[in-house]
């Protein structure tokens, strides 16, 4: 079955970047010139996703203004004659169908994705967090794993290899066999001490999910902090059929952290076409 749907959880607090996230979401924090969010909504477009159902909490209005018209501004660059930025900003609104759910609560990423469970109906559907950003040349990160689904149709979660030392700040995969970039999932364990890690193939936040999940969600009890994880109804689900975990091409930003948005700062700006070279020489003049 087609993926033409994707959901994307957008109702987290943003601690690790307050006080930035205190009262706007971390969502909408610019990289160079669009927010975060934008960037994602574009990769999942790309992929071919027609509908988008948001997620969301409270302080996160801005999120719906972004993507919907704004009348005011575009008679505004009407009147000025700038088409370029009329078309822009039009663009915007017009990438694909989005719909809005709320979480009243965040109770956890499983919990969030299940409140999406009505505009989802009975067919896979892909998961998309606004945080990880994934930087490829063409091929979207997320249309890398809806083509796997379409050879497997099973769950695949996409994995990054990160360093040891990073590797309990992830959700982290066991995996059973590998062929290429394609690895057989055995179990999932959730921020693992380094001694308990079963490998270094950490979760990125892209998914493609069936429909089922949401079974498997409801009938997971939340943790000591009243979170529902999406991790342990993964779990649970593996005892149902296979999830596949698959090493995406690309280079990701943590950009929900202070030094992984840095980095990501610096390097789409290094690589955009109007600032590129005027940075760049910037940069190189600090380095003197
Ligand atoms: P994070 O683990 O990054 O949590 O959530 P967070 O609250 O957004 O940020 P920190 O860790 O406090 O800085 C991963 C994704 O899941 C969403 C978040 O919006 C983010 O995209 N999420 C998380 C929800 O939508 N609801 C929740 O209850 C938790």
């Amino acid at each position: 079955m087609k993926i033409t749907k994707a959901v994307f959880p957008v109702a987290g607090m943003g601690t690790r970047f307050l006080p930035a996230t205190k009262a706007s979401p971390k969502e909408m924090l610019s990289l160079v010139d669009k927010p975060l969010i934008q960037y994602v909504v574009e990769e999942a477009v790309d992929a071919g996703i027609e509908q988008i159902i948001f997620v969301t909490g409270r302080s996160k209005n801005s999120i719906e203004d972004h993507f919907d018209r704004s009348v005011e501004l575009e008679l505004l660059l009407e009147r000025k004659g700038d088409t370029k930025k009329l078309d822009l900003i039009r663009h915007i609104s017009e990438m694909c169908e989005f719909s809005y759910v709320r979480q009243k609560e965040p109770k956890g990423l499983g919990h969030a994705i299940l409140k999406a469970k009505n505009l989802v109906g009975d067919q896979p559907f892909a998961v998309l967090l606004g945080d990880d950003i994934i930087h490829t040349e063409k091929d979207p990160a997320i249309g890398q794993l809806i083509r796997v689904h379409e050879q497997t149709n099973s769950p695949v979660i996409a994995v990054e290899r990160v360093p040891e030392n990073e590797v309990s700040a992830y959700g982290v995969i066991d995996p059973e066999s590998a062929e290429g970039r394609l690895n057989k999932i055995k179990g999932m364990v959730e921020k693992p001490p380094l001694d308990k890690a079963p490998s270094n193939l950490a979760i990125i936040g892209r998914y493609i999910l069936s429909p089922e999940i949401f079974d498997f969600i409801e009938s997971t009890a939340p943790d000591a902090q009243g979170e529902v994880q999406l991790t342990t109804a993964l779990n649970d689900f593996l005892q149902h059929g296979p999830i596949y975990g698959y090493e995406f091409e690309g280079t990701r930003y943590d950009a929900g952290d202070k030094l992984g948005f840095l980095k990501a700062t610096v390097e789409y700006a290094l690589r955009s076409d109007k600032l590129g070279d005027r940075f760049r020489s910037y940069l190189s003049s600090l380095e003197t």
